[in-house]
């Protein structure tokens, strides 16, 4: 295991390049089990979940190869055995994809409940409900999900909630059902757009991704493709907070700014310069940061993802800011104790947090509780006065391709430390 010591007060200048977008990535790998022959895709990142996903594909009989360090070769012809059990899902949310692609290509699916960061209750009764309405019977037995259809068949599904997940695993469900799917009140987000292209640069034919209703006309086939994955709305996010709170001056590069508005936009409410040119994001901070409120929505909305990096920021800012995560319930607060072992002044009532700004904060050790939380610690670190000792680490893996390095790479004072075995097990012990 290994933890990050970050020394902060430093301020970060230069350039950081952003990898593939990981939640299109994880949806469009499982895609390649719809594809008659072998698909590359480009711009893969290097992060655990991936990695998870590769050997997931292998057990169950693809072949996996990278052509280089951010392309992958994926040939899922030899697929028989539409099983993914514990060991392998539970690890990752992203793992029930497998159900949509699966019972479409072998008209069954068993795949163990997902994994995934815990932000409490994590239901997935649209999947269920969607696939449902393509015609197959959806059961759980012994943690598995199991289901199966004699043929899917095209339908108008109206999803209660608006979920990014459940609008994934149906369109990838009902690209190849018979007839016309139209799916309404969908989740809009750029990888969801993404994977929508991925599908129809292998035939299929989907129209309105990044709207509220996405119509599919089931096609027969679905051929090899080749295809580059979008930039990581989140992981630029993540830098851009990183410089608001730590100042200095950074040029992001491989962006899609307009998936950055959301962000763009609250930071320069915040003070934070934010200047835009093609595929690059120049962010600079040199004043004070200024308070202002936040509350995550669906996109457009101001991402669930980004709510921890942001209240860091708001923990420097000048006043007194409200955060309102409106996705999830009040356990995506949980970091907060942290923040507040840091100096933080921060309360949590329900899923409200009401920010007090500080001066500044200062080093301490502090845990990971999931992938985002994490990365917002590293940022509060970077900010922070003295040395912050991060652990669980592992999470922060999930998602980000070399932080370390990238963060090095413009200034900041980080680095990896195993932890000695000895000092683990007491970890553990508490
Ligand atoms: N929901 C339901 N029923 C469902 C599905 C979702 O009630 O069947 C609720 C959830 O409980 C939640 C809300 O709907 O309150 C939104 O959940 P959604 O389904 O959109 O989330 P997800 O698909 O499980 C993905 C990302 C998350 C990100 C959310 C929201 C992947 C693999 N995960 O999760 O990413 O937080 O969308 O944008 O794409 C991360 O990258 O750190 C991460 C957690």
């Amino acid at each position: 295991m290994e933890k990050f010591i970050v020394q902060g007060d430093t301020r970060l200048c230069g350039e950081v390049t952003i990898s593939g977008a990981k939640n299109a990535a994880v949806a469009i790998i499982p895609a390649t089990i719809l594809a008659q022959g072998k698909c590359v895709i480009e711009n893969i990142p290097n992060i655990s979940d991936i990695t998870m996903l590769f050997k997931i594909l292998r057990a169950l009989g693809a072949s996996v190869r990278m052509l280089d360090r951010t392309t992958v070769e994926v040939d899922t012809t030899y697929i028989t055995e539409p099983v993914v059990p514990y060991e392998l899902a539970r690890y990752m949310r992203a793992s029930y994809y497998l159900l949509g692609t699966l019972l479409s290509r072998c008209n069954r699916a068993s795949v163990s409940m997902p994994g995934g960061c815990n932000f409490g209750v994590r239901p997935i009764d649209q999947h269920m409900k969607g696939f449902e309405a393509l015609g197959a019977t959806v059961s759980i037995d012994s943690g598995m999900i199991n289901t199966k259809a004699d043929m899917l068949l095209g339908a108008h599904i109206y999803f209660d909630v608006v979920s990014v997940g459940a609008t994934i695993n149906v369109m990838l469900a009902s690209v190849k059902a018979k007839g016309i799917t139209i799916l309404e009140n969908c989740a809009k987000e750029p990888h969801i757009v993404d994977l929508a292209n991925f599908l129809n640069s292998m035939g299929a034919d989907i129209r309105g991704a990044g709207t509220d209703v996405i119509k599919i006309h089931g096609v027969d086939i679905l051929h090899g493709t080749t295809y580059s994955i979008i930039p990581d709305q989140i992981e630029a996010g993540t830098y851009m907070a990183a410089v608001a709170a730590a100042g200095g001056r950074l040029l992001i590069r491989n962006v899609i700014p307009k998936h950055m508005d959301c962000i763009s936009a609250k930071l320069t409410e915040m003070g934070v310069t934010v200047e835009e040119e093609d595929d690059t994001l120049l962010v600079s901070r040199s004043g004070p940061l200024q308070r202002t409120n936040v509350k995550t929505q669906p996109y457009p909305g101001f991402p669930t993802d980004m709510q921890p990096q942001i209240a860091v920021v708001l923990s420097l800012a000048q006043g007194t800011s409200l955060v309102t995560e409106g996705v999830y319930g009040a356990n995506r607060f949980k970091y907060m104790d942290e923040l507040r072992r840091m100096g933080g002044q921060v309360q949590v009532d329900g899923r409200v947090a009401v920010i007090e700004g500080v001066e500044y904060l200062t080093g301490a050790p502090v845990q990971a509780c999931d992938l985002r939380a994490g990365a917002a610690l590293v940022i509060a670190g970077l900010a922070a006065r003295g040395v912050t000792e991060l652990t669980q680490v592992q999470f922060i893996e999930r998602g980000y391709e070399d932080l370390v390095g990238k963060l090095r790479s413009v200034g900041a004072d980080i680095r990896v430390e195993e932890i000695p075995e000895a000092q683990e097990a007491e970890a553990h012990i508490g």
